[in-house]
Parts: C-alpha cells; structure tokens; sequence
C-alpha cells in the first residue's frame, strides 16, 4: 500500500478561513445573572462597543451550567461556547462558579480529544460593574474564533 494512503493532510483552519473571507461566528454565552448578565446589560445601556455575534443565555449560576447545555449548543452550530459568571468567592451560591471551573477544565479535555480546539470553549470571570470587561472579552473572542473559522463540531459529533 503506498505511503500515502496512511497519512492524511492535517486540516487547514487558514485555508477554511480564507475560502470564507465574511465568515462571522456565533458564540452562545452561558452568563450568569447576577455578574455577568448585569455586565453585559451595562455594556448595552453605556453604548460599548461590542461584537453582535453571541447569543447570551441567562442563567442564575454557572454551576447550573450542565456540560450538556455547552455539547447541544456546539451540536447545534455554535462555532464557539463562552461561560462566564461572578469572580471566585462572590458566587451568590457559595461555590457554583468553583464547580463550573472543574466542569468546564474537564469538557475542555473531553472536546479536544474528538478534535475541537480549546479555544473553542471559554470561562472568565466577569463582575456586575464591568461592563467593559465584558465588551472586551467578548470582542477578543469573536476575533480569536474568526481566525479559528467555522466549527465542525456539529459534524464530527453527529450520531
Ligand atoms: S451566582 Fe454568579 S457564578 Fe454563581
């Protein structure tokens, strides 16, 4: 058998990004409501600049977040997965955002070994008064994921 019918070309993220110059990503967010939420409500009300492309979902933990949530959302064409809540020790129940750091550190691994990129999976820490913080992470993560091009999670995955 030749050698070349053992190796395959490694998937080329530029290539696929270049084929799609206006390739606009869609992050869903996991927030929750008591920093994060309120953060990016601050971030509308002040006029801050931010990127259009996530879709928030209001939860009242990040330890509410079920690892289920982050897969149905990448399943269903998410290019990327953004979770954010109250800085550690400010949890408003004592230690959700601890148990969505474990969680979130443990889908990292589980998603890369089916061959998603970690970049594709983020936790940060955004408090009610930093509505600019939020702005920032947001835009920075549209920008991280648009060079990373579309998501084949949904593909790769399907049963
Ligand atoms: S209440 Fe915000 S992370 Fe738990």
């Amino acid at each position: 058998m030749p050698a070349t019918e053992h190796t395959q070309p490694a998937p080329d993220q530029s290539a696929a990004v270049a084929a799609m110059p206006d390739f606009e990503p869609t992050i869903v967010a996991f927030v929750c409501n008591w920093c994060t939420y309120t953060a990016a409500d601050l971030a509308g009300t002040a006029r801050m600049v931010q990127s259009p492309n996530v879709r928030l979902v209001r939860m009242m933990c990040t330890g509410m977040v079920d690892p289920k949530y982050v897969l149905k959302a990448l399943l269903s064409g998410a290019d990327a997965v953004l979770v954010s809540g109250c800085h550690p020790g400010d949890c408003h129940y004592i230690n959700g955002n601890y148990k969505a750091r474990r969680r979130i550190k443990l889908l990292k691994e589980i998603l890369t070994g089916f061959g998603v990129d970690e970049r594709r999976l983020k936790l940060t820490w955004v408090g009610a008064s930093e509505g600019n913080e939020f702005a920032e992470t947001v835009n920075h993560m549209v920008a991280e994921v648009r060079e990373l091009g579309p998501s084949d999670a949904r593909t790769m995955m399907a049963i």
